[in-house]
């Protein structure tokens, strides 16, 4: 990948080199430069290039840009080529779905299946994450004023929802929305009967139905539960706008933030170590939270043990392994009565990035046994939960045998929604910095809602 980019680097650089000196001379306006470089009537391009093209603008940006995981994960070289994907993964489609408004409504086919509409079109599905994903209009006036314009502030339709809900986060001009779009939980579909969108309002209204349990009946159980049965990774801006919860019980409400606070304010804030400005890491950098307005008068830092860092993230640790631990089934494994987790436990850091938010290192997986796809299910859990259905022909006849033995999982609705409410807690990743109250509210409604064991 690296490669490319200097490939295309030196591209740009010599095309660079001629616009640049062809700007610096005294010539007729209006003549120099790319197509739609119109001189302004005394101006020298080369001022108006310059207005971006210093140390302290777009090359500031751009160095602190390589140290965001937009420049240097992987992702977007991955999925590129998948429509489903790459709306939020590459940066042709993502400016596809913006520009198109392509609605993240499920609609029904010809066979009686609905499909997810929130895709793109195979001839924009690539692109790696770059300055003009977010910034739509760079090089169309050539002048500084082409860097305010975002690719969209519009309020974000839930893909979770299938559109059936909105984020609209207004305070700063909707800055936030831009983030919100790719940084939204994903749907669950039912695998096993329509392909529709899940229901969820039905897994906090009937909490005692079973979900699944292989002894029923086809077309009972919406979904098979497998390793990754999941919301995928991008769950921030759902929690942060106190939206995409199963939410058991009432009482929720949301943390200021929800309505004062941008991404881009803790995001984006001054540059400081690793974190802030282009790099969008908030680790570990107090800046934004700091700030007038805001908390300037109490000031966070790292250390603190005040409510509003230490004791939130404290709290919220131990509301995502008090789920947990409810989250668990009594089985007989070889005549011994053992407690299997439902969750998935891995300790390595390398794969697990949320290793450090729970006690036991849950990774928001299902401890569902699957050798290949989560080869490390025997090293941290204790025992796992039998795969459902024909194991791959990939599986070698020991890791079949064994997988025999497991016991058979079954969910209730209620666990279900609390599988789904701790993904969401547990990749929000902030451990209720983003949204302190409702993710409170959500742990804790939700720990009720699960019978005692
Ligand atoms: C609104 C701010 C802005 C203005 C004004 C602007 N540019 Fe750019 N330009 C950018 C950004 C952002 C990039 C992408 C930088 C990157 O990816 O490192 C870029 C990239 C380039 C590149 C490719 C360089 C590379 O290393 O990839 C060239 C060439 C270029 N600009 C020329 C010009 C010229 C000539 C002008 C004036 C006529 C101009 N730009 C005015 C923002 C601007
Ligand atoms: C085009 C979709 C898209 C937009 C827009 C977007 N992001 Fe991202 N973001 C991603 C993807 C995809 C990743 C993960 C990339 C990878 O791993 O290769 C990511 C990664 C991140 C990470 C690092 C997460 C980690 O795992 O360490 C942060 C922080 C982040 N984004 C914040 C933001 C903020 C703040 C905004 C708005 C200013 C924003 N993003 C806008 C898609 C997007
Ligand atoms: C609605 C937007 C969205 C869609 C659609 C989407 N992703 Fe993602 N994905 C994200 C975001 C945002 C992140 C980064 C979240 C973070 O790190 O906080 C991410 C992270 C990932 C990662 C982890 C990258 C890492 O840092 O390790 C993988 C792998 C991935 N996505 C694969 C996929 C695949 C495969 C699909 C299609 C089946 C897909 N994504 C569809 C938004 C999306
Ligand atoms: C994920 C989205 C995203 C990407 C990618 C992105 N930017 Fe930005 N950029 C923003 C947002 C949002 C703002 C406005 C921040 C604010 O108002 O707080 C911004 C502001 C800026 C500014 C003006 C503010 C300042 O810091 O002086 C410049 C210049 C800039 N970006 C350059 C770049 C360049 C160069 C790249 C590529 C190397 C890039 N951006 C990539 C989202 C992005
Ligand atoms: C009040 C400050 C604040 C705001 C506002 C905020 N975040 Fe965060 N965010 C954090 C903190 C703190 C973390 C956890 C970082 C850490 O572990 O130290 C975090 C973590 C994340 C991560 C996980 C990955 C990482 O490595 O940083 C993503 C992605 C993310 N936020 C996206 C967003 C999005 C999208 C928004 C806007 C909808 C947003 N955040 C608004 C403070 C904030």
């Amino acid at each position: 990948m690296k490669k490319t980019f200097l490939v295309i680097g030196v591209g740009f650089l010599f095309i660079g080199a001629s616009i640049f000196s062809a700007c610096t001379k005294e010539g007729p306006m209006g003549k120099t430069g790319p197509a739609g470089v119109d001189g302004k009537d005394g101006v020298d391009a080369s001022t108006t290039c310059t207005e971006c093209h210093n140390p302290a603008t777009v090359e500031l940006a751009a160095t602190e840009f390589e140290f965001s995981k937009h420049s240097y994960g992987e992702a977007a070289f991955e999925e590129s080529g998948n429509v489903g994907c790459s709306p939020c993964h590459a940066s042709e489609a993502f400016q596809y779905v913006c520009k198109n408004n392509v609605p993240s409504t499920f609609t029904m086919g010809a066979d009686n299946r609905w499909t997810n509409s929130y895709s793109t079109i195979a001839t924009a599905a690539i692109g790696e994450i770059t300055c003009v994903t977010c910034h739509s209009s760079l090089h169309t006036t050539y002048t500084s004023a082409d860097i305010p314009a975002l690719t969209t502030v519009a309020p974000v339709s839930m893909t979770f929802f299938g559109g059936a809900k909105e984020i609209n986060l207004t305070q700063g001009g909707g800055i936030s929305n831009l983030c919100v779009k790719c940084h939204q939980p994903r749907p669950f579909t039912n695998s096993n009967t329509n392909k529709n969108v899940l229901n969820y309002d039905s897994l906090k209204n009937f909490p005692t139905v079973l979900f699944y349990d292989a002894a029923q009946a086809n077309g009972l159980n919406k979904i098979k539960p497998s390793y990754r049965t999941h919301t995928h990774y991008g769950t921030a801006g759902a929690v942060f706008a106190g939206k995409g919860g199963v939410e058991f019980g009432s009482g929720y409400t949301n943390s200021l933030h929800t309505t004062k606070a941008t991404c881009q304010d803790c995001h984006m804030a001054t540059q400081t170590g690793r974190a802030g400005g282009h790099t969008f890491v908030a680790k570990g950098n107090f800046t934004g939270c700091n700030t007038d307005g805001c908390h300037k008068d109490a000031p966070i830092t790292a250390a603190t043990t005040t409510k509003y860092w230490k004791q939130t993230r404290d709290n919220v640790k131990s509301l995502l392994d008090q789920l947990a631990a409810k989250l668990t089934k009594v089985a007989t494994i070889d005549g011994n009565s053992v407690t299997v987790d439902i969750l998935n436990r891995n300790k390595d850091t390398e794969s697990n990035m949320w290793a450090a938010l729970t006690t036991n290192s849950y990774d928001g997986y299902l401890n569902i046994y699957d050798p290949i796809t989560n080869p490390s299910v025997q090293t941290y859990n204790a025992s796992s939960f039998q795969y459902i259905g024909t194991p791959p022909s990939t599986w070698s006849q020991a890791q079949k045998d064994y997988n025999a033995t497991l016991p058979k999982i079954t969910l209730t609705n209620a666990q279900m929604g609390a599988l789904i409410n701790f993904q969401l807690c547990l990749r929000d990743y902030s451990l209720g910095i983003h949204n302190t109250t409702y993710t409170t509210t959500l742990l804790t409604n939700t720990l009720a809602a699960l019978p005692s064991k």
